[in-house]
């Protein structure tokens, strides 16, 4: 898709499953793919990898729960890149557990993580996107921001979070040029649901009707279609992509 050529799409969190795979996308797609790391060991094995498959992505060290790590950072893409074109905020954890165990701590990673760093990212890249009158915001939450999941009260919390960030913002940004959208995918076969022990897992897949796990480039599909200059009249949605599992 050579149309897109030109644009600079950076991806947070690009290491992860989904990540990875939106990387590749937008990458196959002609976007020129940057991605943020936050796990120095983890994130030179990826590159190597990456290379290994013929993909070069540029990758920039941050803390995404942390606003001065996020404003150095995307000063550091836009001084050898230029402006951040499309902003895919992927980045995000679980620290699953009940509500009444869950500890601050593991409320603040969460809600720090997965969604501060909505603000700390799109904060960063707004005001330029405005001035140039374009942009594509993709904000990844989750079917369990939808509908709730027991032991994700912190997960829920931010990702239903997320897409009311997403409301307000395309509604303000409208007349620039600029989409902001959420995907909410349901269960994709990533390490992060991998990480759910078996017999509970079994259980969700269970509840599927497509009666299996989505893949990891079903959700960079709807990523790149988002992020494409074609698709500009899509703002402030919520596309649900879950196999069926959360209909409403
Ligand atoms: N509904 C009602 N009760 C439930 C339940 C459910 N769905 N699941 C567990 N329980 C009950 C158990 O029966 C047990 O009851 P008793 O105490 O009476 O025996 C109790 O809750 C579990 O107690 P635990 O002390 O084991 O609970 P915990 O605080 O350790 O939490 C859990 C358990 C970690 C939440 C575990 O249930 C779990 O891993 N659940 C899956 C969570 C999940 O789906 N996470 C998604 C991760 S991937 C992701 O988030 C990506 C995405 O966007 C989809």
């Amino acid at each position: 898709m050579d149309q897109n050529e030109k644009y600079i799409a950076l991806v947070t969190g690009g290491t992860g499953g989904l990540g990875t795979a939106i990387c590749k996308r937008l990458s196959k797609d002609g976007f020129h793919v940057v991605t943020s790391y936050n796990n120095a060991e983890k994130a030179e094995k990826w590159q190597a990898k990456m290379k290994s498959e013929g993909y070069d992505f540029e990758m920039y060290h941050v803390d995404v729960s942390d606003y001065g790590s996020v404003e150095a950072m995307i000063a550091q893409v836009e001084a050898k890149l230029g402006p951040i074109d499309v902003l895919v905020n992927n980045a995000g954890i679980t620290r699953d557990g009940q509500f009444r165990k869950m500890t601050v701590e593991n409320w603040d990673a969460v809600l720090k993580t997965n969604l501060y760093s909505v603000f700390n990212c799109t904060r960063n890249v707004i005001n330029q996107m405005c001035d140039r009158n374009y942009g594509r915001i993709i904000n990844i939450s989750s079917v369990n921001g939808q509908r709730g999941q027991f032991g994700q009260a912190n997960y829920s919390a931010a990702k239903a979070g997320m897409h009311g960030f997403t409301k307000t913002l395309a509604m303000e940004v409208a007349r620039k040029g600029i989409t902001v959208n959420t995907i909410s995918p349901g269960y994709i076969a990533t390490d992060m649901v991998m990480a759910v022990p078996e017999e509970i897992r079994n259980k969700i897949v269970a509840e599927i009707p497509i009666g299996r796990m989505g893949g990891t480039e079903e959700i960079a599909h709807l990523v790149s279609f988002l992020a494409s200059k074609e698709a500009s009249f899509i703002t402030g949605a919520n596309y649900a992509i879950n196999g069926g599992q959360h209909v409403y």
